[in-house]
């Protein structure tokens, strides 16, 4: 989604910003723009597209700024458009704001500043904050106070950041329900809505909380809560560098990322495995509160949500405490039966997606207890749980979630075990086995990627489809929900995921001569039924892609057209190794249609508005 930088400094603010984008671009834009402060002037340059069309134009810039913020715009009020893309000016250009998120209310506030006057030049509700931080200013003569009594007003999310022609060493930020961190240097200082944008020049950061505001000098950063008081703010430390956040010789980040996933997945399972037993940093969950604990809801949006149906599979399995998976944008809106009698489970790379968010806060006034599963520390769904769990998959720049999602199966599987170990459901001897299975993932995943050109293959040869079905049974039907969910949206090639038993009850109306069917086969119970089901697309004419253990594919390859074969892995956690086959078909599959795989058309990697 949108991307937000602001600088402060003694440098000449324009490189920084516009190389601070850049680090933004993987959320998802569609135009962009800066702001400068020049001897009591604000300067604007925006405009529709990419950066380089942005970077042709700021070269008139004034080069001695030393103050300024930047923005990439992804369109939801007003189409994609020079006029419509950040900053925007208020009405006398006395202030220019950057803004990411939704105001609700500004079309009753945009009544309210025309009848004052104020003249509108864009569609968007940002334009509003610009206009009314130029009301209160023009009174009190305070930016800071002036942003206060403005950020009071509005209704919505936002991440803001502004800049006044009257004030040539201070800006300010504020922040509601879309993240906003500041960035500490020496005789400098930064905003971004993401760590990358800063990350070459600092690592020390502020997160702000919700309603908070930041007044920014060069060699300072005050930080104030929504009463006007100070905040006593801990400096947050990035551990990781600047290259995990870079392409290290890889086309893409995506096929960067997936080929972290062993990595990422022994960052994520070893430090929890102690002594044959489980130890899960900041979870506190006792044997008595699972005893309370009537049933479990997941709650997450996208791939996080697949892995969530993956967890429910394996929870009921391991612990047999019912589980009920909601995709958050449903759950939120439709008046769950939840309580302090249930343990509510949310799923989410970014921490950040507003529908989740929304429902963890929805889930906890009802009374139960969060347990996240989050990948970026610190994190408002992070931060906002009782219990937590991360996710070391680094940062995932690729719009495509793909270690993200190993590592979130690899989370759940072992909070699973947890609490069936807690619970009585499983004993010691049967823990350790399937600590000993956890053990060896990363090493089965690394024979996955060093297989991958089989796939590149079979992807060159099909990657004109129109449409492909991905259909699988039990845990492979939740595999085939993430398979097709990363073939559409890095492919554009249509795709539905069906459970194989479903297929006959209208679906395999569609299947015809060379239609391509994906069918994850890795649930040594259910093999023969998956048979079954891929004679009958087989009969009318499809062309069948298979993924199973070793141990079965002499079987499979009687019935398929394609076999890819992982290792020899129990059917309970073989998703977390059967997804990669697939994340590696979406991947080449899209490269030979020429498509922009890291950046998908239409798509953000932070979803912060609903
Ligand atoms: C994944 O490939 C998608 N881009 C998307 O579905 C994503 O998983 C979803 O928006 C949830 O994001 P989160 O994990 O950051 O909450």
């Amino acid at each position: 989604m949108c991307g937000i930088v602001g600088y402060i400094g003694e440098k000449s603010v324009t490189p920084i910003l516009i190389n601070g984008l850049k680090k933004l671009e993987y959320r998802g834009y569609d135009s962009a723009g800066v702001a400068i402060y020049t001897k009591n002037e604000l300067e604007v340059v925006k405009c529709k597209g990419r950066l380089s069309a942005l970077e042709d134009k700021v070269k008139d810039l004034h080069e001695d700024s030393r103050m300024g913020i930047g923005h990439t715009r992804w369109a939801t009020h007003g189409e994609p458009n020079d006029v419509n893309s950040h900053p925007h000016l208020s009405h006398s250009g006395k202030i220019a704001v950057v803004h990411n998120g939704i105001i609700e209310n500004y079309m009753k506030l945009k009544e309210f500043l025309q009848s004052k006057g104020f003249v509108f030049r864009s569609e968007t509700d940002t334009e509003v904050i610009a206009h009314l931080v130029e009301y209160y200013y023009n009174s009190r003569n305070d930016l800071l106070q002036a942003v206060m009594d403005a950020v009071d007003e509005l209704e919505g999310s936002y991440a803001l950041g502004v800049i006044c022609r009257d004030c040539e060493d201070t800006f300010v930020a504020a922040r509601k329900d879309s993240p906003l961190i500041v960035g500490l240097g020496k005789n400098e200082n930064f905003i971004a809505s993401d760590i990358p944008a800063i990350l070459e020049h600092t690592r020390d950061i502020y997160i702000l909380e919700d309603k908070e505001v930041a007044v920014l000098k060069k060699d300072s950063v005050k930080v104030y809560d929504s009463l006007g008081a100070e905040a006593k703010k801990d400096v947050f430390h990035v551990s990781w560098d600047v290259e995990s956040a870079e392409k290290g010789g890889y086309e893409h980040f995506m096929m960067k990322e997936m080929m972290e996933e062993p990595k990422v997945l022994r960052d994520t399972i070893y430090p929890r495995l102690d002594d044959g037993k489980i130890a899960l940093d900041n979870i506190k969950i006792t044997q008595e509160n699972i005893k309370k604990i009537e049933k479990i809801y997941i709650v997450a949006c996208g791939t996080a949500y697949h892995a969530g149906v993956v967890a429910k599979y394996a929870i009921e399995k391991l612990a047999r405490i019912p589980v009920e998976v909601d995709v958050a944008s449903e759950f939120r809106y439709r008046d769950p039966l939840v309580s302090e009698r249930n343990l509510v489970i949310i799923i989410s790379q970014s921490g950040e997606t507003l529908d989740t968010l929304a429902a963890l806060r929805e889930a906890k006034r009802r009374g139960a207890r969060i347990l996240s599963i989050v990948n970026v520390v610190g994190s408002s769904i992070a931060r906002e749980s009782n219990d937590l769990l991360y996710t070391w998959a680094g940062p995932e720049i690729a719009v495509a979630s793909t270690k993200a999602y190993n590592t979130q199966l690899a989370a759940l599987y072992l909070v699973a075990l947890d609490l069936a170990f807690k619970k009585g459901e499983i004993d010691l001897s049967q823990l350790e086995a399937s600590i000993k299975m956890l053990r060896e993932i990363p090493e089965k995943l690394d024979r996955v990627l060093s297989d991958k050109e089989a796939i590149q293959k079979f992807a060159s040869k099909h990657y004109n489809a129109k449409s492909i079905f991905f259909i699988g049974r039990g845990l492979d039907y939740a595999l085939s929900m993430e398979g097709s969910l990363k073939l559409k949206e890095i492919s554009y090639i249509h795709s539905e995921a069906y459970a194989g038993g479903e297929l006959k009850h209208g679906t395999i109306a569609l299947i015809e001569k060379g239609t391509l069917v994906v069918c994850p086969m890795t649930q040594d119970f259910l093999l023969e039924k998956m048979v079954s089901n891929i004679k009958e697309v087989k009969a009318r004419g499809a062309v069948v892609m298979a993924i199973t253990q070793e141990r079965n594919a002499a079987e499979v390859e009687k019935v398929a057209d394609m076999v890819i074969r992982i290792p020899d892995v129990d059917s309970l956690i073989a998703p977390i190794v059967a997804v990669t086959p697939m994340q590696l078909f979406a991947y080449y599959m899209a490269v030979e249609k020429g498509c922009d795989v890291d950046k998908p058309r239409n798509l953000a990697k932070s979803v912060t508005v609903e």
